[in-house]
């Protein structure tokens, strides 16, 4: 992808893809439901796609026709033995919880993924799985995983040592197999799709500051999901139209659960002009977001923030190189560990713009505000990176390449032709 710098403001109105999280999470819980579950709003980016493709091979008949999805849920007890190892692609979400539903089945499963997958940590998972009876091996602590089959999981008391939305689900999805009340506890709250979807369809989980009760349901209903935009997919818009002069965009139809927000937080504290307008708030609450060129400055982003904008650091590090002054960002140890090494992949890329910007095990410092300079920086074939060094491009002078960019089709196939119809001088 080339990206031109940005002469003139990006200006329009525009939606964006289904939550990635929230897409997921529709698939695996109307698969277990009894009934159909009708989906609208639905992710079609690589990542959502594998999770279909992974229920279809457990017997699960699900349709779809670019974001509709009706799933024809087989009940709690309905999957059927998988006639070959399941496959995730990229998909860390996929994985995750996957484990969490295929601890629990009477039947063996192998499940695995891409490159990525493949260095990715699962022992967080096998760890709470195992204590409620799962019987799951790995290689050395990574995947392909083997889950064998088990009588019965039980309850347990869990206090996860990371705040992880990935580990919570992945025990909550199992605790719908197990005999008896599962609480787990997070150090800080995480992303409450699981929770939110899970009630929706008749589940019974009650939340207590950051502890959470689970227990097993005799049944889950099918429903109909309507999938609010990806906040995470906004978050690039955004700070698109923030650090290009003369922008102003409306983003339609994003969701604004709080566990989720974080990023607008932190570019309000940045002096980012960003207004948020509610539209509803059912099962996850809705707004468009109103953003214009902002003259930024930099801030401090550390604790119990962190899980609240996980996925949007890359974008902020972009933020941060424009803005006045220095960021820090701290505690964020858990980027190591997401599609790829993202604080390393992030200072690496940053400097060839020529931002001077210092490494660190849990974050980095940016200087921001200096000269940027356009770059050809590789993606580390990281949708995420791919999509903040493109936007970088729009703010340096000169032309930005980003190379391994096919794997923005992961959560934001249609990011280029959004970018494009704001204004932006983006091509292949
Ligand atoms: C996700 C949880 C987060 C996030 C990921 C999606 C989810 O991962 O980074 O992109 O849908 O539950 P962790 O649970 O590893 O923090």
């Amino acid at each position: 992808m080339r990206i031109r710098q940005c002469c003139k403001g990006l200006v329009g109105k525009l939606n964006i893809p289904g939550d990635k999280s929230i897409s997921h999470r529709a698939v695996m819980i109307g698969s277990l439901a009894e009934g159909v579950t009708e989906v609208r709003g639905f992710l079609a980016g690589q990542d959502c796609l594998a999770t279909i493709e992974c229920f279809r091979q457990l017997g699960v008949i699900i349709e779809q026709t670019g974001t509709a999805v009706t799933v024809h849920g087989v009940g709690l007890g309905g999957l059927k033995p998988p006639q070959q190892e399941l496959y995730v692609g990229n998909s860390g979400t996929t994985i995750r919880l996957m484990l969490g539903i295929l601890a629990g089945q009477s039947f063996p499963a192998r499940i695995t993924g891409d490159m990525t997958i493949l260095r990715r940590p699962m022992q967080r998972i096998i760890e709470p799985l195992s204590l409620m009876g799962a019987n799951i091996e790995l290689q050395n602590g990574l995947a392909p995983v083997h889950i064998h089959p088990v009588k019965q999981l039980h309850g347990i008391n869990y206090v996860m040592p990371i705040a992880s939305a990935q580990v919570k689900s992945a025990i909550m999805l199992a605790a719908l197999y197990a005999q008896g009340k599962t609480t787990i506890t997070e150090p800080q709250i995480s992303r409450n799709h699981s929770e939110i979807m899970l009630n929706h369809f008749g589940a019974q989980i009650k939340r207590e500051a950051q502890t959470i009760t689970i227990s097993s349901p005799t049944e889950l209903q099918g429903k109909n999901v309507c999938i609010p935009g990806d906040i995470s997919a906004a978050a690039f818009l955004m700070v698109a139209a923030l650090i290009v002069p003369g922008s102003n965009i409306t983003i339609t139809n994003v969701g604004v659960n709080p566990t989720r927000t974080g990023i607008i937080d932190v570019l309000q504290a940045m002096g980012g002009q960003i207004q948020v307008e509610l539209r509803h708030s059912e099962a996850e609450p809705v707004a468009d977001i109103h953003v214009r060129y902002s003259t930024l400055r930099g801030t401090a982003i550390s604790g119990e923030i962190i899980p609240r904008l996980i996925d949007e650091l890359p974008i902020i590090a972009v933020a941060a190189a424009v803005a006045r002054g220095e960021t820090k960002i701290r505690d964020a140890e858990e980027l190591r560990v997401k599609e790829s090494d993202r604080i390393a992949a992030i200072v690496q890329g940053l400097r060839k713009f020529g931002v001077n910007i210092t490494e660190y095990d849990d974050g980095m410092d940016i200087q921001g505000g200096c000269r940027l300079q356009g770059a050809i920086v590789a993606s580390e074939f990281d949708h995420r990176l791919a999509m903040a060094f493109a936007v970088l491009g729009l703010a340096a002078e000169g032309e930005t390449v980003v190379t391994q960019d096919e794997c923005v089709s992961v959560s934001f196939p249609e990011f280029k032709q959004k970018l494009r119809r704001l204004g932006a001088p983006v091509c292949d």
